[in-house]
């Protein structure tokens, strides 16, 4: 059975000395990829994130945290490797920000993605068949505005959470794969078009971090299916 842990804080309110350890353990890349953000909070959001992700994989696996780096495969995806250890006992890891948070989640086995969105503001502007499958679309035609707009920002992070797990991110295609809910409100997969791993079972599980927010992760493989979910706020390391 799998292990799954979600940790997330709030970036405004990370503390000094956290922001300050998080900008010293970056590695090379990561600090020339930081010198080009001209955005001061993409900027603490990409380094908050990669601090969150050394210290969770720390605290997980016992290895130091300043071992640990994360090369990008060919979709762009940070791959955990540590220095000191072999990479069959690294845990999956994948990272998100949105709506002030900056989130992990961090699985025993299996792929995993996370994605966390704010959920008080409108709809895109662009068309949302764009983004949508056909079933997802004919479900919110038929919803009062606030519900509407709930549904979308559930099925935007559940989609983009199965896409990270997957690796593909949005290239894997948004309006490919349908999302429902089932009768107890539980996110269900309807449909997967030209999916290479119509093998692999997803368990999708939601969580509202904030009242602002939503966020979701999607983990695969059968240990995933039944394996406990914690969802911790890293409170120590905010004002
Ligand atoms: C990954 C992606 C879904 C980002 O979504 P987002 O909501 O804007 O941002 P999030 O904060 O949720 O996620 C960003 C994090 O996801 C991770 N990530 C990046 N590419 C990823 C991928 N292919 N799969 C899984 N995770 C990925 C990274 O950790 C990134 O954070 P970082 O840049 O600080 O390292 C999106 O940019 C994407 O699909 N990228 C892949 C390339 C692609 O498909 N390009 C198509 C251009 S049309």
């Amino acid at each position: 059975m799998s292990q799954i842990l979600v940790a997330w804080l709030l970036a405004d309110r990370a503390r000094a000395d956290v922001l300050a350890a998080a900008h010293d353990g970056l590695d090379d890349e990561e600090r020339a990829r930081a010198a080009r953000f001209a955005n001061a909070s993409t900027l603490r959001d990409f380094v908050l994130g990669r601090w969150l992700m050394r210290s969770e994989l720390a605290k997980w696996t016992g290895a130091l945290a300043a071992g640990w780096r994360f090369p990008l495969d060919a979709h762009g995806r940070p791959i955990p490797r540590h220095r000191d250890r072999t990479a069959p006992d690294t845990p999956s890891i994948n990272l998100s920000h949105g709506g002030g948070l900056v989130a992990v989640v961090v699985a025993s086995d299996g792929p995993v993605g996370i994605d966390v969105e704010s959920v008080d503001r409108e709809l895109p502007s662009r068309r949302l068949d764009r983004f949508l499958s056909q079933e997802e679309h004919a479900a919110l035609a038929g919803l009062e505005p606030l519900a509407r707009r709930e549904r979308f920002w559930r099925i935007w992070t559940l989609k983009e959470a199965l896409l990270k797990a997957r690796g593909t991110g949005i290239a894997g295609g948004l309006a490919s794969i349908a999302f429902g809910f089932d009768h107890a409100d539980r996110p269900c997969i309807l449909r997967r078009d030209g999916a290479d791993d119509d093998a692999v079972e997803w368990r999708l599980v939601e969580c509202r971090p904030t009242e602002t927010t939503r966020l979701s992760i999607a983990c695969g493989g059968i240990g995933a299916m039944h394996g406990e979910v914690r969802v911790e706020r890293r409170t120590a390391a905010m004002d």
